[in-house]
């Protein structure tokens, strides 16, 4: 009796499956599985899998994800089709239940496309990141830099090999509390003092948390009948909690006259509401810090097993800045190589390999396929970037591939798009790039990198979460390139 009614609902579902989607035009796709849907299709590193299914299924494919009918873009193309010539009717995000629990639904990254997130890209754009703060926040990069040259110094004269991630990872989340609170968890500023020492240790514990709760996968988005399930939610409001509860602490300790200039700011936008001012708080370090350690991570790494590209970039630096000083703010336009270097990289290992997903609360006609209400749209801006078609010897690191092209990442050309395009794309960045940037050439114009041991010990493999991070993180032994003074140009001199 069991089996005839098992038998029955499943005929019944595949029966209305298959009618709903002989009625509208849908783009090609695998065969799904009852219930799940795609599910099985997907590995432990979904930009992977999802590029293996386009090589079959074409640029534009579409899956279902429990009940959630899923469009991913994998063309130049078709990129421009939805994230240009319908920008604004796939400016929504799908429901991300973890997120709006930790953020109390108020995260410009997952707020729906509408007045409450145009109040806040308004704040970005006309106040947070406009090319005067930008170059303020440039010298707190500088100053970090600084302190790390420091750290890198006293590495090399101990002979010791260096691990790269935990350096730059402290560098990006410095910047990124200095400019938003004020503060610095990291570095010789912060380890004199234990209980700095264990408020940064706790930070960094929670980001990581936040971003493996925001990856992991929530029974309630897929299957929302099955919430009570939702091992994940209960993660994510333990997160959650603990990360207001952190930043609330900062928003309390700042007395009158002491609030930080971006508080300050922010409230006059947006007004008193501290919920707000938490999730935008948190919004702008999640968005802002892993993302810029990830992609130089990634770019040394690539040098260390090119180095031709590596003197390449040194000789470029040293002709432009020279052997007295660090490089500066107004040397990156210059420095061509390095440049090439780093939209390499980001060709090569995009930090967030499918965009943040995008969505439609209408039904659209696009590019002659019918896509239905309330469908998740995924950018494979990974798979672009390595499409045969598109790049030619497109798994091969080879910056002169954007020596003297016009190709940029700002989201005008389609077939490099690591920050995104049109109304979604990042708001950071002119800050994030800035931080690549300087990070990285005045890594290569201090120090000389090498593999500590044979490089194929040092495997360039991917791991699992919502940014693109190396399996492995990069070891590394480096000594000093310069005199000692020129490290000190680095200093802040205000
Ligand atoms: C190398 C550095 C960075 C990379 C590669 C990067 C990449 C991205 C990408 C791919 C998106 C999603 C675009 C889309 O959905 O179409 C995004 C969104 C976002 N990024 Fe960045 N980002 C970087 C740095 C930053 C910085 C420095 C900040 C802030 C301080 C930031 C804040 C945000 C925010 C708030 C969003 C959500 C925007 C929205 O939904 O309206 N990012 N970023």
């Amino acid at each position: 009796m069991l089996w005839a009614v098992a038998l029955f609902l499943i005929t019944a579902f595949i029966l209305k499956h298959w009618l709903s989607s002989k009625s509208f035009n849908l783009p090609p796709g695998p065969r799904g599985l009852p219930l799940i849907g795609h599910f099985h299709l997907l590995g432990r590193l979904p930009h992977i899998s999802l590029q293996q299914l386009s090589k079959r299924y074409g640029p534009l494919f579409h899956l279902r994800l429990g009940s959630v009918p899923v469009f991913v873009v994998s063309s130049p193309e078709m990129a421009k089709e939805f994230l240009k010539n319908h920008d604004t009717e796939f400016a929504y995000r799908p429901r991300n239940n973890a997120v709006s629990i930790v953020m109390d639904c108020r995260s410009m990254s997952f707020s729906p496309y509408g007045d409450y997130w145009k109040k806040l890209r308004k704040l970005c754009a006309t106040e947070i990141f406009t090319a005067k703060r930008v170059s303020m926040n440039t010298q707190i990069i500088r100053d970090e830099l600084w302190e790390l040259s420091g750290e890198l110094l006293r590495a090399s004269k101990a002979g010791q090999v260096v691990g790269v991630r935990p350096h730059l990872r402290a560098l990006s989340f410095n910047v990124m509390t200095r400019i938003l609170m004020k503060k610095t968890y990291f570095g010789s500023k912060a380890s004199g003092d234990p209980a700095i020492a264990k408020e940064a240790s706790n930070f960094i514990a929670m980001i990581d948390e936040i971003l493996e709760v925001g990856a992991a996968f929530s029974i309630t988005d897929y299957f929302p009948y099955l919430s009570w399930l939702d091992l994940v939610a209960r993660r994510a409001k333990v997160a959650g909690d603990k990360m207001n509860g952190f930043l609330q602490k900062v928003l309390d300790e700042q007395r009158p006259g002491e609030v930080p200039d971006f508080v300050e700011i922010t409230r006059s936008h947006i007004g008193n509401d501290a919920g707000n001012l938490r999730a935008l708080l948190m919004d702008l370090l999640l968005g802002g810090s892993e993302t810029s350690s990830t992609v130089t991570e990634w770019a040394l790494a690539e040098l260390l097993h090119h180095p031709d590209w590596m003197v390449k970039a040194q000789q470029e630096i040293e002709s432009v800045v020279g052997r007295t000083r660090m490089v500066e703010e107004g040397d990156i336009s210059k420095l061509e190589v390095l440049n090439a270097i780093i939209k390499e990289s980001f060709r090569l290992h995009p930090p967030i390999a499918l965009l943040v997903p995008h969505a439609s609360i209408e039904a659209q006609k696009v590019a002659g396929y019918d896509i239905p209400k309330n469908a998740t749209l995924l950018v494979n801006v990974y798979a672009i970037g390595r499409d045969p078609q598109v790049w030619s010897d497109p798994l091969e690191f080879q910056p002169q591939r954007f020596i003297g092209s016009n190709i940029g990442v700002s989201g005008q050309d389609f077939e490099l798009l690591p920050f995104g395009s049109g109304k979604r794309s990042c708001p950071g960045l002119a800050l994030g790039l800035r931080n690549v940037q300087l990070v990285l050439s005045n890594l290569l114009h201090g120090f000389e990198w090498e593999f500590p041991g044979s490089p194929k010990d040092q495997p360039m493999g991917e791991a699992m979460g919502i940014v693109n991070f190396m399996a492995h993180t990069l070891k590394a032994r480096i000594t000093p390139r310069l005199h000692e003074s020129a490290y000190t140009t680095l200093q802040l001199t205000e």
